[in-house]
C-alpha cells in the first residue's frame, strides 16, 4: 500500500515505527530518496536482501548500494577508507553521490556480487534520512523498478511497478534530482566515475583537486560490475531512438509517415506534427528531474516509437546523455 505521510518531509512516530518494524521483520519497503525511489531492506539480513533480488527480477551478479544515515557508518561497512572518501562525504553527503570502497567483513557477498568492494551513499531526502537514522543497520536500496526498466520518481510509479507486493510504499513527493546517483570508484588507481549523474566530473575534480576519469575513459579490464552499465537499461518498453537536434525535424517528418511517434525535445513542437511532443528543459537539473516521468508518460501511449532529441556533450549533461543513450538501445 502507499503510505501518504501527514508531511512529505517527515514521518510521525507512528508512521516511523511501522516502517522500522517492517524492516526489522525482514520485509522490503519503498522509500523516496532525492534521486529516485528505492526498494529498501536491512543490509544485515540475508533473507531480506534476497527478497529485493526476487522482487526486482534482478540477476544475482548485480551489486546493490548500501545506504547509511551517518558518515560515521562508513567505518562499519568499509575498510582502508581513503581521505578522498572523507572529503567527499563532508562536501556532498547527504546527497546524490555513491562511492565504491573496500568492503568490511560485515558486508555480505550478496550485496557486492562477490566483489571485495561496496558501494555506499547517504541520501538527502529527509524521510530516507529519518529512517536510516532510526534503523540500527544500513539499508540496501536499488531503484524501485523491475530490472532494466525506468527508475521511479514518484510513489505512484513504484505502485505501478509492484502493486501490493510491497507492504509499504512511502509517498515523499516527486524526487528532486530525478536520475540515479553518480557512482565514483575510489578503489581504482585513479578515482573513476562508473555511472554519471547530477554530481558531475568537474564538481568532483574541483572538490578533490585532482583529475578523475569518466566511465568511458576507464580501462575496460578490472571494471567492477555496474548494472547501470548494461547497454540496454533504464529503458521504456516502446522502441526509443535518439536523434541529433539538427536532424530532428526532418527525421520526425519522415518517420511519422509510417509510424505513430512521440517526441521529447528541447525544440518547439512543429505546427505540422500532430502527436505528443514533450519539452525537455534547457537546464540540465530540471531536465533530469523530469526525464523519467516524461519517458513513462510517452511509454504509456504504447506507440511505435519514442524519439528523444540528443543533448550536448558537456559535463553537466553527462548523466542525462548516459540515460537517454541507454534508453534508446534497441532490445
Ligand atoms: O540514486 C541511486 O543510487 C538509487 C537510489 C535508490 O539510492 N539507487 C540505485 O540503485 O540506483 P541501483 O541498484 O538501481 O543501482 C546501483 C548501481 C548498479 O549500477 C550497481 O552495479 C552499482 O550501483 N554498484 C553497486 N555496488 C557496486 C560495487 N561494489 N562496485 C561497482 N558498482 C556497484
Ligand atoms: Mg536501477
Amino acid at each position: 500500500m502507499i503510505l501518504t505521510p501527514q508531511k512529505k518531509s517527515k514521518l510521525t512516530s507512528n508512521e516511523l515505527n511501522r516502517v522500522i518494524e517492517t524492516l526489522q521483520r525482514g520485509d522490503v519497503i519503498a522509500m523516496p530518496t532525492e534521486t529516485v525511489y528505492g526498494l529498501a531492506a536491512d543490509a544485515e539480513n540475508l533473507e531480506a536482501i534476497k527478497k529485493i533480488f526476487a522482487l526486482k527480477g534482478r540477476p544475482i551478479d548485480h551489486p546493490l548500494i548500501l545506504h547509511i544515515g551517518d558518515k560515521k557508518d562508513l567505518e562499519k561497512y568499509a575498510v582502508n577508507i581513503p581521505s578522498f572518501a572523507l572529503i567527499l562525504a563532508d562536501c556532498i553527503w547527504p546527497g546524490p553521490l555513491t562511492i565504491v570502497l573496500k568492503k568490511s567483513a560485515r558486508v555480505s557477498d550478496l550485496i557486492t556480487a562477490n566483489q571485495d568492494t561496496v558501494a555506499i551513499r547517504m541520501p538527502s531526502h529527509p524521510i530516507a534520512l529519518q529512517i536510516l537514522k532510526n534503523f540500527a543497520h544500513g539499508l540496501v536500496a536499488p531503484s524501485a523498478n523491475k530490472f532494466g526498466h525506468i527508475s521511479p520518481t514518484t510513489a505512484q510509479h513504484v505502485y505501478d511497478e509492484f502493486g501490493e507486493n510491497i507492504p509499504i510504499i512511502i509517498d515523499g513527493g516527486s524526487t528532486k534530482v530525478g536520475i540515479e546517483s553518480t557512482i565514483l570508484n575510489l578503489t581504482s588507481e585513479v578515482p573513476t566515475i562508473l555511472r554519471p549523474g547530477i554530481i558531475s566530473k568537474k564538481m568532483l575534480e574541483n572538490i578533490l583537486g585532482i583529475k578523475i576519469l569518466s566511465n568511458n575513459e576507464a580501462p575496460i579490464k578490472n571494471q567492477p560490475k555496474v548494472s547501470g552499465s548494461l547497454k540496454s537499461h533504464y529503458a521504456p518498453k516502446t522502441k526509443t531512438i535518439v536523434i541529433d537536434g539538427a536532424k530532428l525535424k526532418t527525421g520526425v517528418n519522415e518517420l511519422q509517415k509510417s509510424k505513430k511517434i512521440a517526441v521529447l525535445s528541447q525544440q518547439k513542437k512543429p505546427a505540422q506534427f500532430n502527436g505528443v511532443w514533450l519539452i525537455m528543459s534547457k537546464n540540465p537539473n530540471t531536465a533530469a528531474q523530469k526525464l523519467y516521468k516524461q519517458l513513462r508518460e510517452l511509454d504509456r501511449l504504447k506507440l511505435d516509437l519514442i524519439i528523444i532529441e540528443n543533448v550536448d556533450d558537456s559535463d553537466q549533461w553527462s548523466g542525462i546523455k548516459d540515460r537517454i543513450t541507454r534508453a534508446s538501445v534497441s532490445f
